[in-house]
């Protein structure tokens, strides 16, 4: 018979093993919310990119009002995306290789990249841009 004792000790193995090692771990893994400017600074059909938390956020307002945010990094061979020099009416426009991907979705639209821009979660409060990632 197994003592309650050692069903805890293989319990927790078996949580460590599962990629469930601590609550601790879990909430260092917890995505955060940042402020990140004014929501004005981004015009539309153009966009911005700021600097949050160590990473590069491009963020584009492909309408009057409606945000989208992305990882400013071209998916291709990885060069930072200028939101304003490297976008014009809704089209960012890579600047090493000319990749092209919309500013509404992220979607690569011509080569040489193929894979679509990391979304990151955006939202606007009283006129503030807040990202989470
Ligand atoms: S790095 Fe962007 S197209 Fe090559």
């Amino acid at each position: 018979m197994i003592s309650r004792r050692e069903l805890l000790r293989l319990s927790s193995i078996a949580l460590a093993t599962a990629g469930f090692s601590s609550l601790g771990q879990r909430a260092a893994n917890a995505a955060k919310t940042y402020a990140v400017g004014k929501a004005s600074t981004v015009p539309v059909k153009g966009g911005k990119t700021f600097s949050v938390a160590g990473r590069s956020i491009l963020i584009t307002q492909p309408s009057k009002g409606k945000y989208r945010a992305f990882v400013a990094q071209c998916t291709h061979a990885g060069a930072r995306l200028d939101g304003s020099r490297n976008l014009r009416n809704n089209v960012i426009t890579c600047p090493s290789h000319g990749a092209k991907f919309s500013a509404d979705t992220g979607a690569a639209t011509s080569g040489p990249a193929s894979s679509a821009l990391g979304k990151v979660k955006v939202s606007v409060s009283a006129g503030n841009l807040k990202v989470t990632f």
